[in-house]
């Protein structure tokens, strides 16, 4: 397994692209399932779990291609499975979002129920109830979700908590639903926007997507289409916090500020510069950073896939920072590597109180989840001396080439076979 090793002190400079977002691409691969004609799809980042949906897809019989390593062709002309396997599903848990295209199309489906992960209980009874609203039968056996049914039918489904998959999963299946589908309260991501306009364009009838209220009729079948996946935010974020804690400037080419409102509020309160340019966002700093109040919440409120890499902000900054995190019970794994690269934190509840030091040490530490690793690259890019990252799997789950795009700043950053 590989390690990321990294020299740290380096003031990060230069121009970065971001790559496609990853959590616009799993479900917009999913949705190719929604026809037999051609989904193609562009700006698909190179990822761990771009590659897992789309073995996923292929397993069950989709014809896949790839005319260069950001483009994907898919057709979904038969398929010879109807089933997200455990060993998949326990890589990814967003191999749940076939469910809802299986349904809608083939009137069948099978999933290995994911279990709890590092981050959070993350339960998928939301998904479930609105699945038997518009009319599908499930059976948990064995650890799967069975589902099934006749044409779904229409539902006016309301979700007491705001849930990204879950939003995505009934909009794809209420597209070929028979009737009406109303989600309230659904989730108001970009990436559930970015999904809803590819369906608009394989002849979906959607409404109101990136509001709280959408409304969906369904249509008897849906067409090809091709999209240009939206730039990755939370990619865009942690490279605009690695300008930041490095006292660098950086250009982030294709971050799209409306993406990250309070994001970008946040980071000045901080003290960063921020400037949206033709094309991207400009940050820097030039001095260490102020205090911070934080509290993760569903789009458009702080993301808590940022929550992370603000936090190393918050390690060096000049005062107390609070971090709340409300989104996911158990989403603080990075502290303890944190305190041990010298941080100061202390956790009451679901709140981190951080006390900025002047400097964070290079330590030896290991990543648990995808967001966890890249605070820890961060941390590493600001510490005296060297950090090296081991369990580096996660990060390539969900950032494309991360290491090549920070050296390209003038990090000293490099990956090791372990
Ligand atoms: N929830 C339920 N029941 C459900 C669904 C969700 O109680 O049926 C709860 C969850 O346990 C959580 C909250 O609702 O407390 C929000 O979870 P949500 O369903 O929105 O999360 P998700 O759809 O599983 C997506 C992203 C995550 C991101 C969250 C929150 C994808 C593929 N994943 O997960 O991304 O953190 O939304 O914004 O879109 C990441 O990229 O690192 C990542 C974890």
């Amino acid at each position: 397994m590989d390690k990321i090793v990294i020299e740290g002190g380096c003031r990060l400079r230069g121009e970065v692209a971001v790559s496609g977002a990853k959590n616009a691409a799993l479900p917009l691969i999913a949705a190719s399932l929604l026809t037999e004609e051609e989904v193609f799809l562009e700006n698909v980042p190179q990822l761990g779990d771009v590659r897992t949906m789309l073995h996923l897809l292929i397993r069950m019989g989709v014809k896949a291609e790839t005319p260069d390593p950001h483009s994907v062709s898919l057709r979904a002309e038969g398929l010879n499975a109807w089933e997200a396997p455990y060993e998949m599903v326990k890589t990814m848990r967003a191999s749940i979002l076939v469910l809802g295209p299986l349904l809608a199309r083939w009137g069948r489906g099978r999933v290995s129920l994911p279990g709890g992960c590092s981050i959070g209980s993350r339960p998928i009874n939301l998904h479930l109830m609105g699945f038997e609203r518009m009319g599908a039968r499930i059976r948990l056996r064995e650890g799967y979700v069975e589902a099934e049914s006749e044409r779904l039918h229409g539902s006016h489904i309301l979700f007491d908590i705001s849930t990204v998959t879950g939003t995505e999963n009934l909009m794809m299946a209420a597209c070929l639903a028979e009737g009406e589908t109303i989600l309230e309260n659904a989730a108001r991501e970009p990436e559930v926007v970015d999904l809803a306009q590819l369906l608009i364009s394989m002849g979906a009838k959607i409404e109101g997507a990136g509001s709280r209220r959408i409304a969906i009729e369904g249509v008897k079948d849906l067409k090809g289409a091709r999209r240009r996946i939206i730039p990755d935010r939370i990619e865009a974020g942690t490279l605009m916090v690695a300008a930041g804690i490095t006292k660098g400037d950086v250009f982030v080419r294709e971050a799209i500020p409306e993406h990250m409102p309070i994001f970008i509020e946040k980071l000045k309160e901080a003290g960063l510069g921020i400037e949206i340019e033709n094309g991207g966002i400009r940050a820097r700093m030039d001095r260490r950073p102020r205090p911070v109040n934080i509290k993760t919440l569903p789009y458009p409120g702080f993301a808590t896939d940022m929550q992370a890499q603000m936090m190393v902000l918050a390690s060096v900054g000049q005062g107390r920072s609070t971090i709340s995190e409300t989104v996911f019970e158990n989403r603080f794994l990075h502290i303890n590597e944190l305190m041990r690269m010298g941080a100061n934190i202390r956790v009451e509840g679901s709140t981190a109180i951080i006390q900025g030091v002047p400097e964070l040490s290079g330590a030896p530490v290991m990543a648990t989840d995808l967001r966890a690793s890249a605070c820890l690259v961060l941390a590493g890019l600001a510490a005296q001396g060297i950090t090296s990252i081991s369990r580096v799997y996660h990060l390539d789950r969900g950032y494309e080439g991360i290491e090549r795009k920070l050296s390209a700043l003038g990090a000293r950053i490099e990956r090791v076979p372990e």
